[in-house]
């Protein structure tokens, strides 16, 4: 394992004032993504969305990173340029989504494992090869009746992330771990906030355990949030509070940052969620930056709808939410920013 390698890139990828754009989304959620403007999920139509992400202008100010998904990193933009050296033009390290999806877990009902272990090492290498830097797979935790998530659950998910952050580590590539605590559900904010430190408890020891070298890793989690259904929605700043207790409680120092995902956030709640973390105090150890899927992408494909007419107009709303989320991570957003954007 070359450490300093992996310590390099880790830290870029928490650049101060950057994030990481998720456009890793596999085949059956892009074509969801894209049934909802009335689009066929056909190759070209998803390659000329991802060249509309990849050649944004000004990415490269506040974006550190992109997760591509297989059939992306091996795609060009329409002059013949490889997608990973279209983004390292623009300094954005590439990375790639290498789980293969969160299937049933057996004997336990309604809820999952992440699964995608079997030829990582060879995946691997290839992606490397290709030019991926980092790369990302997504546990999911599902809260719910019955003790939901069970030990087992949260002890499957975590051994399978520290087992793929190793395999990552020996290829030269930075692992980003992901356990997600999905926000579906009826559930308080303080059930989120206690299954969420109990998940990332659980991924850190068995990361000890498997010899991940945590300076080379980046952590990707869900903010604690109320449950989508709750009847009672904490505020900003309650989530921001106990958002930064959780990792405090979870996530060892040596760790050199935190990229959040949106979970089905809204674009404006994602980015004011980020400012308020970083908002509250400069002592953390670890940079509180963002790894948006929805919460980037959605108001730029909504634009889109698959016509190139509206591309250029787009692709200005990309970059508009680029620049929030940017100086979110500096604590300098404000709502008053969104009527601009
Ligand atoms: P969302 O921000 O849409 O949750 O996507 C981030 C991601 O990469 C999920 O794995």
């Amino acid at each position: 394992m070359d450490k300093t390698s992996l310590e390099g890139i880790a830290q870029a990828m928490v650049a101060r004032g950057k994030g990481i754009l998720a456009a890793d989304e596999s085949a059956p959620t892009i074509k969801r993504r894209f049934d909802s403007i009335g689009l066929e999920s056909t190759e070209e139509n998803r390659r000329t969305w991802r060249e509309l992400l990849i050649t944004a202008p000004g990415g490269g100010e506040c974006l550190s990173g992109m997760i591509l998904f297989d059939e992306t990193l091996r795609q060009s933009t329409s002059d013949g340029v490889p997608f990973p050296q279209a983004l390292e033009r623009q300094g954005i390290l590439p990375g790639i989504k290498v789980d293969t999806g969160a299937k049933d877990l057996a004997g336990h009902p309604g809820e999952k494992v992440t699964e995608g272990l079997d030829g990582l090492r060879e995946r691997l290498a290839e992606y490397a090869g290709l030019g991926a830097k980092f790369a990302k797979w997504r546990a999911v935790i599902t809260i719910g009746a019955h003790g939901r998530p069970s030990a087992a659950c949260l002890h499957a998910n975590a051994h399978a992330l520290a087992r793929y952050a190793a395999l990552c580590q020996e290829a030269g590539v930075v692992p980003i771990v992901e356990p997600e605590v999905l926000m579906d559900g009826d559930h308080t904010i303080e059930r989120c906030h206690e299954v969420t430190v109990r998940a990332q408890r659980e991924m850190y020891a068995e990361m000890e355990a498997q010899g991940v070298h945590l300076p080379g890793t980046i952590l990707k989690p869900s903010m604690v949030v109320s449950g989508k259904d709750c009847a009672e929605q904490a505020g900003v700043d309650e989530v921001a509070w106990r958002t930064v207790a959780c990792l405090s409680d979870a996530v060892p120092a040596s760790v050199p940052g935190v990229v959040f995902l949106s979970g089905g956030q809204s674009a404006a709640l994602a980015t004011a969620h980020l400012n308020a973390m970083n908002a509250l105090s400069a002592e953390l150890p670890w940079a509180l930056s963002f790894s948006y899927g929805r919460a980037l992408q959605d108001p730029a494909l909504r634009t889109w709808a698959g016509k190139a007419e509206n591309a250029g107009r787009a692709q200005a709303l990309l970059a508009a939410r680029e620049r929030l989320n940017a100086l979110a991570c500096l604590g300098r957003y404000t709502d008053a920013m969104e009527e601009a954007a």
